[in-house]
């Protein structure tokens, strides 16, 4: 049966970083994959995670199986951490899942069992794997306008495309930190946004992977609370792959809201069935270190100051980038880096451009210009400007 399988299309992201890992060229830059990197260019297991998996360990006494939403106390701690009190507990159904992928996985196949019919909105651009999830589970998508090529918000196209969703369609929404443009809505925008579901019965579906990279753990949130306090019905696909820096240990969850809270047993139901078919028990050690995190005092204060850490590292390297790039391109083509937000901005380069930044000057960037600005070091900035501007 196997001679009836042909090659897979592959991942743009997950082939940059094949071919990187295959380039010997010494000061090779990648700015590919989204993981964070420190100055050292490592990616650390982060302190508060390292010393909630030893309390983990001492602690765990069985290895058998949890629950099929994942534990409780996981559900809640991210929940709180997400959703802060913008809706009563009893209107969020929450499932762990294998990271947050797992989670848009569910989401998806929710809304597909839901409403076999709905198309799903994609903005363009988008993280690729959205796409693919989609044509995989076979439903219909469509894209809304999303970025104007000159790195800004094209929110009247955005509103104009979206005019024509029918009602029960789902729309996604990146929750911060928009992968891979770094263009996000201001306050005023999301109260719009949310207007604009609800005039037209459309169902917000958010991902929030970035969480506390743009400007704080509760600002980023923002935006995603408006939506939530304020649609009937919201799904939320939660990643704490990059916060917590736990990316390997697949942990994230799948929160569905819904202000009717005579429906939300019947949704959690759903969700559980969803995990048992997919691959029974969510994974729990990740899981448990990051609820450890959440709920330890000590812990939280220090991961909540690791993630300014981060968040402030990347800012400066942002600021660093656009100073070099205004100074070697002496113009201010790209000062839209400092107006976006997260580890991602995306340099409005052509394909050849960005093949020319790969094969000349060993830079990795995805096809579609986005850098992962955290994958920078700050003396590497006059390197990656200076190709830059030789392949403009
Ligand atoms: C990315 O966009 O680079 C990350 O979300 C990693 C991935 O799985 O693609």
């Amino acid at each position: 049966m196997f001679e009836t399988l042909t090659p897979p299309k592959e991942d743009a992201i997950l082939k940059l970083m094949a071919l990187y890992r295959a380039d010997d060229r010494p000061g090779k830059l990648d700015l590919g994959v989204g993981v964070y990197r420190d100055d050292q260019g490592r990616t650390p297991v982060m302190r508060s995670v390292k010393a909630a998996e030893r309390k983990v360990h001492d602690a765990q006494d069985t290895k058998s199986y949890v629950a099929l939403l994942g534990a409780p106390d996981f559900g809640d701690a991210l929940r709180d951490l997400v959703l802060g009190d913008a809706v009563p507990a009893d209107a969020v159904a929450v499932a762990a899942t294998p990271g947050g992928t797992g989670a848009l996985h569910m989401g998806f196949e929710l809304i597909r069992k839901a409403a076999p019919g709905a198309t799903v909105w994609l903005p363009r651009p988008t993280w690729p794997n959205h796409a693919a999830i989609l044509k995989h589970l076979g439903m219909e998508m469509r894209e809304y306008r999303y970025a104007a090529a000159d790195g800004s918000l094209d929110f009247n196209g955005m509103l104009e495309d979206l005019g024509a969703a029918q009602p029960g369609d789902a729309v996604v929404l990146h929750g911060c930190c928009h992968n891979p443009t770094g263009v996000d809505p201001d306050a005023q925008m999301w109260g719009t946004i949310a207007d604009l579901m609800n005039d037209r019965g459309l169902v917000p579906m958010v991902d929030l992977a970035y969480l506390g990279f743009g400007d704080g753990l509760v600002q980023d949130a923002e935006g995603l609370r408006l939506i939530a306090r304020r649609c009937p019905e919201v799904l939320l696909g939660v990643s704490c792959s990059k916060n917590f820096g736990v990316y390997r240990d697949r942990v994230g969850a799948l929160m569905s809201i819904s202000h009717d809270t005579g429906r939300i047993d019947v949704v959690r139901g759903n969700m559980a069935t969803l995990n048992r078919l997919n691959f029974s028990f969510p994974p729990d050690h990740g899981a448990r270190v990051v609820t450890t995190v959440l709920t330890d005092a000590d812990l939280r204060a220090d991961w909540e100051a690791e993630v300014s850490e981060m968040r402030n590292r990347v800012n400066s390297l942002r600021a660093g980038l656009a100073a070099e790039l205004q100074r070697q391109t002496n113009s201010d083509r790209f000062g839209m880096l400092m107006r976006q937000k997260g580890m991602f901005s995306k340099l409005g380069l052509s394909g050849a451009e960005v093949e020319a930044l790969r094969n000349d000057h060993a830079v990795y960037a995805v096809g579609d210009s986005r850098i992962n600005i955290a994958g920078l070091k700050l003396e590497e900035i006059p390197h990656l400007a200076q190709a830059i501007a030789a392949v403009i």
